[in-house]
């Protein structure tokens, strides 16, 4: 028998502070002061085959909790077994200033017909993991090359058995700069830190540039995935993709990534929603009225997602592997991903309020 594991929210507080800047969570973080539970490995003909790596289970961790080598390393450390390591730049690009992450006030689950309703930034914190809803905007900050050669590989050794760690990227525009090229930059300084497996964020809704609304274009998501795999042969590529709710856009966008020669698709990523403050003013400062929500009111979204994409993933005979985050705060509903079709499930926020989320499913699945 286990010791049970303690509650974690709201009893402790989150990995990540969200009073502190992003370097200096960076710097300082992760804050996890609990025990590192024991891992009690599932016999190896129960381990999966995840793009060409045996990992021990199919839970993971979604680009941007996990900020460099401690942060892949704790993760991997309480039962995550794909990590990935947060978006990075082909260039040193700085964090917005604070604040990065707040709580938010959803009113419940968050549908299509809501997307351009405007949100109200929470007076309190979440009393349980049931109702953690928040909103972030970083900027997706990157160190230099230099850093992310040495701390790329420290990542990589950190990886127990049954474990891989995915290396996102983002292309970033810069005039008079070739805006596809850039994102095979990023990925070379990956593939250059022997990074196994590459993620390409499409999907970032907290950049005021034309990057974040690429996953609905079919066209740019061919040559971009055409222009990447040229660079990285045989390594596998994902595609991170932000919401889409018709299945004929989504059908376009996965046609037009199977075209290109991607390997996986990951979604969803934060909605894009409009957060205020009480004053009716943007709750993330001037310039940042749409922010990235994240949390349990996204999860019917991501699932909705997930059903679609699986049944085009099917119908169209494409052979992507599938990889599902959005709204998970609580152990069970890793499962509801994988009964909606998805072969990765996966949390990101919820991780941060609950770092044992991962070895709570496992211990469930264990003694269920
Ligand atoms: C703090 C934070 C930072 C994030 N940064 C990134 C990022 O750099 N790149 C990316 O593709 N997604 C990023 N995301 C989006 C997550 O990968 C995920 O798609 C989204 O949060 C939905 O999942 P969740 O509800 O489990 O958090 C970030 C999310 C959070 C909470």
């Amino acid at each position: 028998m286990f010791k049970p594991l303690p509650t974690w929210w709201p009893d402790h507080p989150a990995i990540y502070d969200i009073k502190k800047t992003y370097q200096e969570n960076f710097d300082q973080g992760p804050f996890f002061e609990g025990k590192l539970p024991k891992r009690v490995y599932p016999p190896k003909d129960e381990w999966c085959n995840f793009l060409g790596f045996e990992v021990a289970s199919p839970l993971g961790v979604p680009a941007g909790p996990l900020l460099n080598s401690r942060w892949v390393k704790l993760a991997a450390n309480l039962g995550f077994d794909i990590v990935t390591y947060k978006t990075i730049r082909s260039k040193p690009y700085p964090a917005h200033p604070l604040p990065n992450m707040i709580y938010v006030d959803t009113k419940g689950v968050l549908t299509a017909e809501r997307s351009e309703e405007v949100l109200h930034q929470a007076e309190t914190p979440p009393s349980s993991m049931h109702s953690l809803a928040a909103t972030n905007s970083f900027g997706i900050p990157s160190q230099d090359a230099e850093f992310l050669l040495r701390d790329i590989d420290a990542g990589n050794r950190a990886m127990g058995p049954g474990q891989v760690m995915v290396v996102s990227i983002v292309g970033t525009p810069r005039a008079g700069e070739d805006f596809v090229q850039d994102f095979v930059l990023a990925a070379e300084v990956a593939l250059n830190a022997g990074s196994k497996i590459i993620e390409a964020d499409l999907s970032c809704p907290n950049v005021s540039t034309k990057e974040g609304s690429l996953f609905t274009d079919a066209d740019s998501i061919e040559i971009i995935t055409r222009a990447l795999k040229k660079t990285m042969g045989a390594v596998p590529l994902i595609l991170k993709l932000g919401m889409i709710y018709e299945p004929e856009v989504l059908k376009q966008v996965m046609l037009a990534a199977a075209r290109g020669g991607a390997q996986a698709i990951c979604g969803i990523n934060t909605l894009s929603m409009q957060v205020v403050k009480g004053d009716g003013t943007s709750a993330l400062g001037p310039g940042r009225l749409r922010s990235g929500v994240c949390g349990g009111p996204i999860h019917e979204a991501a699932l909705f997602f997930t059903r679609m994409a699986s049944q085009i993933n099917k119908q169209e005979k494409l052979g992507f592997t599938l990889m599902s985050t959005g709204g998970v705060v609580e152990p069970e509903q890793f499962d509801s991903f994988f009964d909606a079709g998805a072969d990765v499930a996966m949390s990101a926020c919820g991780m941060m309020w609950d770092p044992y989320l991962a070895e709570r499913y496992h211990r469930w699945k264990q003694s269920s």
